[in-house]
């Protein structure tokens, strides 16, 4: 009789802890995983797969040669050899953030005081991405209003909504966002009593992900105007992600919305060693107003106390010995290699696949491609055309995937984005071709 109660209560327990979850933040219940992560993850599964979709960089062009070199550099001495070995500070290395107050005054032809800034409004984070994180973390709380394009960077609008954000998008055309349409949802929030919840309008102001769009050079200050205009409340922070800037391959790129913000203080420029050099460093930085560098610290302080310090060291040699620029410049000339092998493949296929409904955009640099199909082609993964490309063998990342949840709009379902990034010019022709095949198909009817 003993016996039978202690094995029943053994039993009771046994099926409770089963059903019974872990008592998950409400932060982490509003985060769902990553499109990307599904995308990587069909590649693996898939060898022979062409991604025109992972926004991964090209491989034949990482800067694996200079590797040995800037690692001999950093190990020259014993001294060197232990101060990068060792922790580095929160903030990043102090000759590495200088050397980037440098570049950035250099990238707007300006002079290294234009702002009033010093190295210790740079910091260094583990890819611009954390830095994205933070500035979100720091100044948005559940409810307050974040403006992004509309479509916009999708690993982003996944941080907006973890932190429970109010997301709300801006039209966009051939020359990026409208001022005016960031001027009239500002007025609108206004009369409806919400603009002291607007906290950051972000923008991805060079070779947009995933549009490759560029903010025209006319429109820039007037986006800095349109923000200090509205910031009655506190300032709003115009968040100018500018990952893909370096990679102009057509053309002058346009000077930073920053370089009109010569007080520092509405603008967070945010670049990386990424694109530019490689993701392998998982390093990027940030010119902050002075007010926000300590906010930023502190959380980055929470997290890790400092990005990896060798990579910083790394980073510096490449800078200080002019490999870095060198490099940017091979990758300039293979991007726009790249680019156009996948413009003219587009071209070939798609040039007369109903005109008028269909468009691509021009990049003139970066790493995309933005594909318009006629409205009744769904390009959904649960859409028939997803299953096909993969089944002709080529991958791209859904449309729907990159539209905030703007309850003002409905996300279109016919749009795809593209990259040149990862594939060989022989495989973008080759994938382009494939994924033109699935589109006749689907339109088809088949
Ligand atoms: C627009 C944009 N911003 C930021 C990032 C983050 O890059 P990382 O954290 O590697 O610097 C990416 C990466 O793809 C991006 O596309």
């Amino acid at each position: 009789m003993k016996k039978k109660s202690v094995s029943t209560k053994g039993k009771a327990v046994k099926s409770a802890s089963k059903k019974l979850g872990f008592g998950l933040s409400s932060r982490a219940k509003r985060s769902r995983p990553q499109p990307i992560n599904y995308m990587l993850s069909a590649v693996a599964a898939n060898p022979g797969l062409i991604s025109l979709a992972a926004g991964l960089v090209d491989y034949e062009t990482l800067p694996t040669e200079h590797i040995a070199e800037l690692v001999g550099e950093v190990m020259k001495t014993p001294k060197s050899s232990q101060l990068a070995m060792q922790y580095g500070s929160t903030e990043g290395l102090t000759q590495l953030r200088q050397a980037l107050l440098e570049h950035l005054a250099s990238l707007d032809d300006v002079a290294v005081d234009h702002w009033k800034a010093d190295a210790g409004n740079i910091v260094v984070t583990n890819g611009s991405q954390q830095l994205l994180f933070i500035l979100a973390d720091v100044l948005v709380d559940p409810g307050d209003i974040v403006i992004t394009a509309w479509p916009s960077y999708f690993v982003y609008t996944c941080v907006l909504e973890s932190l429970g954000a109010n997301v709300r998008c801006l039209e966009m055309d051939e020359n990026g966002i409208l001022p005016d349409s960031l001027e009239a949802l500002l007025t609108d929030l206004e009369q409806a009593g919400q603009l002291p919840k607007v906290k950051i309008v972000y923008v991805t102001s060079y070779h947009q992900n995933p549009t490759g769009i560029t903010l025209s050079a006319d429109r820039r200050e007037r986006m800095l105007e349109i923000v200090k205009k509205f910031s009655k409340h506190h300032r709003i922070l115009l968040i100018e992600d500018a990952a893909y800037r370096e990679l102009t391959f057509e053309g002058q790129a346009p000077p930073s919305i920053k370089k009109y913000d010569r007080d520092n203080k509405y603008v967070a420029l945010l670049q990386t060693f990424s694109k530019p050099f490689a993701p392998g460093f998982k390093t990027g930085y940030g010119l902050l107003p002075s007010d926000l560098v300590e906010a930023v610290l502190n959380q980055k302080g929470n997290q890790d106390f400092g990005s990896a310090n060798l990579c910083q060291h790394m980073l510096y040699a490449a800078i200080s010995k002019g490999l870095y620029h060198k490099h940017v410049d091979v990758l300039r000339k293979n991007y726009k290699k790249k680019a156009h092998a996948m413009l003219d493949a587009l071209n070939k296929h798609l040039g007369d696949f109903f005109p008028g409904k269909t468009h691509w955009t021009i990049p003139l640099g970066g790493l995309y491609v933005y594909l318009k199909l006629p409205k009744n082609i769904d390009t959904g993964v649960k859409g028939k055309l997803f299953k096909k490309a993969l089944a002709e063998g080529v991958m791209y990342v859904p449309g729907e995937f990159c539209y905030g949840p703007d309850p003002a709009r409905k996300i279109p379902n016919n749009m795809m984005r593209l990259t040149f990034g990862v594939a060989g010019i022989k495989e973008i022709q080759e994938g382009v071709a494939r994924l033109a095949k699935a589109i006749k198909a689907v339109a088809a009817g088949k």
